[in-house]
C-alpha cells in the first residue's frame, strides 16, 4: 500500500476521537514513514469550517501528542499539509457525492492507478448505520480506470444489547463486506495484548501450566483513578459493564484463554486467531448474578472529588454502575473449575490494567517449610498498564544466614528490557490504523465475536438494570464485597492487587 495513492476519510472529524486519537496516530504512521508519500486525509464533519480551521483545531493535538515520539513543529505543519476539510450532513447524499468528487479529483490529480480508500467512522453510533449507507451508495466506485480497496473502521458501542446488536450488524453487512470492515477495540493495540499471544505461544514454560491444574484463578482488571467527569450524561446508558466489560476485557480474556490457534502468520491467520477466541467464548456459562457485585462512586473522603450522581447530566437517581466484579466460568477441558474474575471501575485508587494469573499453592509447601506459614500462590502478571511489565511473583530463601522465605519476584518491566523501546511504544490507535493498511484482521473483531459477547452479557445486563449498586468513595479499592467475592473465589491477597 507504500507505493498506491491513499486517502483517509476522518469522518466525525471535529469530534474528541478524531482530535485525540485519529489524527495523532496518522501523524505517528507518517512521521515514521508508514504511510504512502501520496496521500490526503479528508476531515468530514456537520461544523462548516475551512481547511485551515481544521488545521488550527488538529495542531495542538498533533504538536502535543506524547505518542508521536521526537515530533518537531515543521514536521506537524508538514503534516498538515495533507489534512483538508469538508462539511456535510452524515447521511446526506449530495455531501457525499461531493466528497466522492473531491476523492476523484485528488486521484486524477496524483497521476496514480492504484488509489485506496479507507473511510474512519469516528462518530456516535446512532449515524453509524445512516453514514455507511451513503458512503457506499456514493464514495464506493473509483473513476478513471482507478483500482484500490476500500476500507472502513468502527469503533465501540456495536449495540447496547444482542438484539440491538443485530439490527445495527444487518444493517452493515447489507453494506460492506466482512471483509471491508474493521471493528476496533483499541485493547487488542496495546502492546502487552499483543504480547500475550508471543508469550504464551513462544515459550515452552509456559503451556504446559496453562490449565486448570495449575491455575486457580485468573483476574482481569482495569481500573481508572478518574471519574466520569461531565461524560455521566454518555455514560449513565452504558455503564461499566458495557463501557469496558464486554468489549475490552473480554477481548484480553479471549486471548488468555484461547486455545493455539492453528497458525500465527501467513495466510488465513487472522481468521485462525479469531476463530479460537470465539471458540472459547462459546464455552463461558451464563453469568450468575449472585457472583456479580456491583458500584457506583460517592465523593471523595475530602470531598474534593464530586461524587457520581453530581456529575452533569446524571439522573439523580441513577442505579448506573461505575464498578463491577462479575465471574466467568469457562466450561471446556482447560478451564473447568477456574474463575476468570473481571473487575473494572473508575474513580479507584490507581490507575491499572493488568491480567493476573494465580497458580495453585505449591503441594510440598507446607511439610517442606513446616515454620514458613502460608507460602505465597506463584503468580503471572502480565501489567497492560502503566509502566507494561510481566512478572511472576515466587517464594524465595531470604539472603543471608537464616532461613527464612521471601517472595521476590522474576521481573520483567519493559522500562528495564527495553529502555531504548520503551518510551516509543506505539500508541493503540497507531498500531491498529497500520494493521488496517496492510490488510489483517487479527487485531480486530468479528462480527460472530461481537455476537457472541452480546450473548454472554446481555441476559446479566437485563437481570441487573435495576439493581442498585453499593457505594464506594472515590478514590478508594471500590466496594468491600468485591474483595470478598474474590477472596471466596479462593484468590489469596499477597498485595499488588
Ligand atoms: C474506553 C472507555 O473504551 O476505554 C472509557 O469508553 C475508558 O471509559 C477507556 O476510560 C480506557 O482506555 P485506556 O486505553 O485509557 O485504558
Amino acid at each position: 500500500f507504500l507505493k498506491d495513492h491513499l486517502t483517509v476519510v476522518v469522518i466525525g472529524a471535529s469530534g474528541d476521537l478524531a482530535k485525540k486519537k485519529t489524527y495523532p496516530s496518522l501523524f505517528a504512521l507518517w512521521k515514521s514513514h508508514f504511510l504512502p508519500e501520496k496521500i490526503k486525509i479528508v476531515g468530514y464533519a456537520r461544523s462548516k469550517m475551512s481547511d485551515a480551521d481544521l488545521r488550527d483545531r488538529l495542531r495542538p493535538f498533533l504538536v502535543g501528542a506524547k505518542s508521536v515520539h521526537g515530533r518537531t513543529d515543521s514536521q506537524v505543519e508538514d503534516f498538515l499539509e495533507h489534512c483538508v476539510y469538508r462539511s456535510g450532513g452524515y447521511e446526506e447524499a449530495e455531501a457525499w457525492k461531493g466528497v466522492n468528487e473531491d476523492l476523484n479529483e485528488i486521484e486524477a490529480n496524483s497521476g496514480m492507478l492504484e488509489c485506496n480508500r479507507l473511510f474512519y467512522f469516528a462518530v456516535p453510533p446512532n449515524v453509524f448505520a445512516p453514514a455507511a449507507s451513503a458512503i457506499k451508495d456514493n464514495c464506493w466506485n473509483l473513476e478513471g480506470g482507478r483500482e484500490g480497496w476500500k476500507r472502513v473502521i468502527m469503533e465501540k458501542p456495536f449495540g447496547t444489547d444482542l438484539s440491538s446488536f443485530e439490527s445495527l450488524s444487518q444493517h452493515l453487512s447489507s453494506v460492506f463486506q466482512e471483509e471491508e470492515m474493521y471493528r476496533i477495540d483499541h485493547y487488542l493495540g496495546k502492546e502487552m495484548v499483543a504480547n500475550l499471544l508471543y508469550v504464551r505461544f513462544a515459550n515452552i514454560m509456559f503451556e504446559p501450566l496453562w490449565n486448570r491444574h495449575y491455575i486457580k484463578s485468573v483476574t482481569i482488571t482495569f481500573k481508572e483513578d478518574i471519574g466520569t467527569y461531565g461524560r455521566g450524561g454518555y455514560f449513565d446508558k452504558v455503564g461499566i459493564v458495557r463501557d469496558v466489560m464486554q468489549n475490552h476485557l473480554l477481548q484480553v480474556m479471549s486471548i488468555v484463554a484461547m486455545e493455539a490457534p492453528v497458525r500465527l502468520a501467513g495466510e488465513r491467520f487472522d481468521e485462525f486467531i479469531r476463530d479460537e477466541k470465539v471458540k472459547v467464548l462459546e464455552c463461558v456459562d451464563a453469568i450468575r448474578p449472585e457472583e456479580v457485585v456491583l458500584g457506583q462512586y460517592t465523593a471523595s473522603r475530602d470531598g474534593s472529588e464530586p461524587g457520581y450522581l453530581e456529575d452533569e447530566g446524571v439522573p439523580k437517581d441513577s442505579n448506573c454502575p461505575t464498578f463491577a466484579t462479575l465471574v466467568m466460568w469457562i466450561r471446556n477441558q482447560r478451564w473447568e473449575g477456574v474463575p476468570f474474575i473481571l473487575k473494572a471501575g473508575k474513580a479507584l485508587n490507581e490507575r491499572k490494567a493488568e491480567v493476573r494469573i494465580q497458580f495453585h499453592a505449591a503441594a510440598a509447601g507446607e511439610f517442606l517449610f513446616p515454620s514458613a506459614g502460608e507460602l505465597v500462590r506463584n503468580e503471572l502478571v502480565f501489567r497492560m498498564q502503566p509502566n507494561e511489565a510481566i512478572y511472576m511473583k515466587a517464594n524465595m530463601k531470604q539472603p543471608g544466614l537464616g532461613d527464612k522465605i521471601t517472595v521476590s519476584e522474576l521481573d520483567m518491566t519493559y522500562r528495564n528490557a527495553f529502555p531504548d523501546d520503551f518510551d516509543k511504544l506505539p500508541d493503540a490507535y497507531t498500531r491498529l490504523i497500520l494493521e488496517v493498511l496492510r490488510g489483517k484482521h487479527a487485531a480486530f473483531v468479528r462480527e460472530d465475536e461481537l455476537r457472541v459477547s452480546w450473548k454472554i452479557f446481555t441476559p446479566l445486563l437485563e437481570k441487573l438494570e435495576s439493581q442498585k449498586p453499593t457505594s464506594y468513595v472515590f478514590g478508594t479499592r471500590g466496594p468491600k464485597e468485591s474483595d470478598e467475592l474474590i477472596s471466596k473465589l479462593g484468590f489469596r491477597y499477597h498485595g499488588g492487587f
